[in-house]
């Protein structure tokens, strides 16, 4: 019986996990700097959250959701996203009456979505993200956008992305337009997609992320949001896009970008790859959104947030051979010759330890060559070779395996020799 991992995950292994831990850690220093606070929030949810806050009508409620029922007959759902289980946190724990506002919180972890297995779309994947809760400023999704700005170029990507942002416009807005595209996709509707049909009624805007190839042409018509946003909300989107452009990044209005979750209002966002396999989608997406919080019982406020997918920012840093692993200390293997060196070994690898050098003992024994062999197979750098010799005399004998130059050293010379770089 051989066994193999569920369809649409993925194990992370050796370069794959020091990556992925790497890019948690620069996205945390980012993120304390803008004074954001980490938040963990349960993997799994009670199913209406999902339903009530990326809405009925998006894919993600209708087709891709890890949902069952527990042993008590409730609903349950392995998360999505993070941004309705964030909101439902601060809202349960009343942290607006508690919390100076805005609230600001920062997450990561895995997500689950039953969505076809293909380049860039998992049906387990990682994502990272914050959200503002409590914010009334247009200043607020221009500070967001910074911190995306700021986390992006950590990895040298600032040259090699375009943001795309769009304005979704306030209640008035929303209600013309959604008006409009009833209008325009009635007549049309019959030569569509069955899903289609459904979106027409329960949320029209939601036409517009349909995949279908055949509907390609119909959507293609229809009417773009641009010609129902007021003044103020034109130069509220012509604001954002020249905020982050100052920073130093490709950024273009894209007017048919509407996201695919429902709570979406005002300011959206989403950051794409200029190369590489540009098939895969977004890297990052957000936006803000007025009525979430008290659409899951709240008070009035609002909020602004994006996440990013960890697989699909690792697919562009392996296709620009961009390596964001920290560097390490260098590594020492620590080769006793016999029994009675183990515990002088020992005392020399956990001094290597506390002063930050990557080191490993073999206590297999053997054959000198084959201990060098195995240093060579685990990338070291030294070798420090201890017999019954060095141990009467306090000493080692330290190899710098590049060079392959052999020095006798006292024991206690170790550390300030390897800082020298022998
Ligand atoms: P989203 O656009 O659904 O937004 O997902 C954000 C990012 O997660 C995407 O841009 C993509 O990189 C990654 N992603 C999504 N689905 C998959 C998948 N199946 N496989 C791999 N990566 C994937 C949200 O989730 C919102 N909660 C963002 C947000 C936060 N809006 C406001 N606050």
């Amino acid at each position: 019986m051989s066994y193999q991992k569920v369809k649409g995950t993925h194990d992370f292994i050796k370069k794959d996990a020091s990556t992925l831990e790497a890019i948690r850690n620069v996205f945390n220093r980012v993120c304390e700097r803008y004074s954001f606070n980490s938040h963990y929030v349960p993997t799994m949810e009670y199913s209406e959250l999902f339903s009530r806050s990326v809405g009925e009508g998006s894919d993600i409620v209708r087709k891709e959701m890890y949902t069952f029922m527990d042993k008590n007959n409730r609903s349950i759902t392995l998360r999505p996203e993070f941004t309705a289980g964030i909101v439902r946190s601060i809202v349960e724990n009343k942290l607006y009456a508690t919390e100076p506002l805005p609230i600001k919180s920062c997450y990561f972890g895995p997500s689950f979505r039953y969505e076809r297995p293909q380049s860039g779309r998992y049906r387990e994947f990682y994502q990272g993200g914050v959200e503002c809760v409590g914010t009334t400023s247009i200043q607020s999704d221009i500070e967001v956008l910074a911190l995306v700005v700021d986390f992006l170029s950590a990895f040298a990507l600032r040259d090699q992305v375009v943001v795309k942002v769009n304005h979704l416009g306030g209640e008035k807005t929303r209600k013309a337009y959604r008006d409009a595209l009833k209008l325009y996709f009635s007549p049309r509707v019959a030569f569509m997609c069955p899903d289609c049909h459904e979106r027409l009624d329960v949320n029209p805007l939601r036409i517009l992320d349909c995949k279908v190839e055949e509907d390609q042409q119909i959507i293609k018509g229809a009417p773009t949001i641009d010609q129902f946003l007021s003044e103020k909300e034109k130069g509220e989107l012509e604001k954002v896009c020249e905020s982050v452009k100052k920073l130093g990044v490709h950024c273009e209005i894209d007017h048919k970008l509407v996201r695919g979750l429902d709570y979406y209002t005002g300011i959206v966002f989403e950051v794409h790859p200029l190369r590489g396999d540009v098939t895969q989608g977004a890297i990052l997406g957000g936006g803000h959104y007025h009525n979430l919080v008290a659409q899951l019982g709240g008070p009035d406020l609002e909020g602004v947030g994006f996440s990013f997918g960890v697989e699909r920012l690792m697919t562009l840093l392996s296709e620009l051979a961009i390596d964001v692993r920290l560097p390490l200390g260098k590594k020492v293997y620590v080769m006793p010759l016999s029994d009675p060196c183990y515990n002088y070994a020992s005392d020399i690898a956990h001094t290597l330890r506390i002063n930050g050098f990557v080191t490993e003992v073999n206590y297999e024994g053997g054959k000198i060559g084959s201990m060098f062999k195995k240093a060579e197979r685990l990338s070291m750098d030294y070798g420090v070779i201890v017999g019954e010799d060095e141990l009467s005399r306090g000493t080692l004998q330290l190899k710098n395996l590049a060079t392959q130059e052999q020095v006798t050293i006292k024991k206690e010379d170790l550390i300030s020799t390897l800082r020298k770089g022998h």
